[in-house]
C-alpha cells in the first residue's frame, strides 16, 4: 500500500544535505519513504492525503526519557519552585513507588506516556531503567521497557539505594544486575554526579557495560562541573546528556570527538551532547550551552528527559521552542537536534547501521516513514507560536498514529 502526502508548503527533510523543499510531496510505501520531491512531479499512489499547505518534518526522536515509573513528585516540584534545589535523592521516592507497583500497572503507565508522546509527534523513543535499583526490579523495568519503546538503556547506576554501600552496589550494577537486564537492553548509562556515582564508580560501570557489548551514554555535568563529559568521550559513549556545566576543556573534548566523523560512511562518530531544556527549566538550572556546542562543531540532540522528578513532560515541541527562544538555536538547528540529532545519539541515523533497521530522524528514500505534519505552513511556527498544539498528523513506520 502506498500513500502520497501532497500539497506540503514546506518539507524539512533534515537529510544529509539539510534540504528544505517548498511545494513538496512525499510517498510512503509500507513502512518506508519511497519518494520525495516537488508536488508537481509526484508519482501516483494507492491513496492520497492533501496536506492543505502544511509543513512536514521527521517525527521527533526522543533519545532520553525515564518512562518506567510509578508515583508522583508534585510536592518536590513545588518545594523547588519555592526555592529548594534539586538533588538526586528524589530518585529514591520514585523507586519506592515503582517497586510497589505490579507489572500490569507499570506497563499501562508506560504505554500511556508513550501514547502522549506519539500524539505530539514523537515517533522514536528511548527509555531507561533506573527506578528499580535491585536485580529483580531493574530486570523487570528493562523487560517492560523493551515492550513499549524502541530503545532501552540500563541505568542501574542511577542512585545508590539507601542502606547500601556504594562500592557493593557498584559491584552489583557491574555484575549480577547487568547480567539480569542484558537480554532486554542495547545501551547503558551512569549518573556521574556528586550525590550519585563518582568518577571511579562511573568508570567501573562503563567498563563492565562496554565489556558486555552495550553501547554507552552518560548523565554528565548536570548539577556542576565534573568528570562526566571526559569519561563519556574517553569511553566513546554515543552521548553525554544534560551538559549544563561545561569547562572550555569539556567543549573542546566533545568537539574533538567529531573531528574524524564521516557522516556518509557512518565512521568516526563522536559523542553527541544531548541538551534537555525542559529539565533545565524545571530544575532552575542554567540552560545547557547549545549554541556554544554547535559553534564548536559538536553534534547536538534535544530530548525531553520525561521523568517524574526533573522534567515531567514528553513535549519535544516545547524543547524545540525553548532551544530557539532561549538557547540561541535557529528553528532548523533545533528541529535537527530533535530529529536527526536524537537518531545520531541512538546510532539510528543511517539505514545500514544496526540490525538491518531503517534510519530514523530524517526524511530520505529508504528511511523509516516517521513523519510529523504540523498544523502550520512552516516549522518556524514551533517557535513563533510557543505552546500551541501544532501537531496535525503523525505517521510512525508508515502507519498513521494520529
Ligand atoms: O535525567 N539526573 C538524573 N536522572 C533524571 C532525574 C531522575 C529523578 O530525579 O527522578 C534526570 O534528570
Amino acid at each position: 500500500m502506498s500513500t502520497l502526502i501532497t500539497n506540503l508548503a514546506e518539507l524539512m527533510t533534515q537529510d544529509r544535505d539539510h534540504r528544505v523543499l517548498k511545494n513538496a510531496a512525499v510517498v510512503i510505501e509500507g513502512e518506508r519513504i519511497a519518494w520525495l520531491g516537488q508536488a508537481v512531479d509526484a508519482p501516483a499512489a494507492d491513496q492520497s492525503v492533501d496536506a492543505g499547505g502544511r509543513a512536514l518534518l521527521p517525527g521527533w526522536v526522543d533519545s532520553h526519557t525515564h518512562l518506567i515509573f510509578a508515583g508522583d513528585r508534585t510536592a518536590e516540584f513545588e518545594a523547588r519552585m519555592a526555592g529548594e534545589s534539586y538533588s538526586a535523592g528524589g530518585i529514591a521516592v520514585t523507586t519506592d513507588a515503582t517497586r510497589s507497583t505490579g507489572d500490569f500497572d507499570l506497563t499501562r503507565l508506560a504505554l500511556g506516556r508513550v501514547a502522549e508522546a506519539v500524539s505530539q509527534g514523537t515517533t522514536y523513543l528511548e527509555t531507561k531503567t533506573g527506578y528499580g535499583l535491585d536485580i529483580d526490579n531493574e530486570a523487570r523495568s528493562a523487560r517492560i521497557a523493551s515492550t513499549v519503546v524502541d530503545e532501552v538503556t540500563y541505568l542501574g547506576a542511577h542512585l545508590v539505594p539507601a542502606g547500601m554501600d556504594a562500592g557493593e552496589y557498584t559491584d552489583l550494577v557491574c555484575g549480577a544486575m547487568l547480567a539480569a537486564v542484558r537480554p532486554f537492553v542495547r545501551w547503558a548509562d551512569v549518573f556521574c554526579e556528586r550525590g550519585a556515582f563518582d568518577e571511579d564508580q562511573s568508570r567501573c560501570v562503563l567498563q563492565a557495560c562496554r565489556d558486555a557489548g552495550l553501547g554507552l551514554r552518560v548523565h554528565g555535568n548536570q548539577l556542576g562541573e565534573g568528570p562526566g563529559v571526559n569519561l563519556a568521550v574517553e569511553f566513546g559513549a554515543a552521548s553525554v546528556d544534560h551538559v549544563n556545566y561545561l569547562s572550555a576543556a569539556d567543549v573542546d573534548a566533545l568537539a574533538a570527538s567529531w573531528s574524524g566523523w564521516d557522516s556518509d560512511a557512518g565512521t568516526g562518530r563522536g559523542t553527541v551532547a544531548t541538551c534537555l531544556p525542559a529539565c533545565d527549566l524545571s530544575t532552575r538550572q542554567p540552560l545547557a550551552p547549545g549554541r556554544e556546542l554547535l559553534d564548536a562543531g559538536v553534534q547536538l540532540a534535544l530530548a525531553s528527559n520525561c521523568n517524574p522528578g526533573t522534567s515531567y513532560t514528553s513535549s519535544m515541541a516545547f524543547c524545540v521552542t525553548t532551544a530557539v527562544l532561549q538557547m540561541g538555536l535557529s528553528v532548523h538547528e533545533a528541529v535537527r537536534a530533535a530529529t536527526y540529532g536524537g537518531a545520531l545519539a541512538l546510532g539510528r541515523e543511517s539505514g545500514t547501521d544496526v540490525d538491518g533497521e531503517r534510519a530514523v530522524g530524517s526524511i530520505a528514500v529508504g528511511h523509516r516513514a516517521d513523519l510529523h505534519l504540523l498544523n502550520a505552513p512552516s516549522a518556524s511556527h514551533l517557535a513563533y507560536r510557543p505552546g500551541m498544539p501544532l501537531t496535525h498528523a503523525v505517521w510512525r513506520a508508515g502507519a498513521r498514529a494520529r
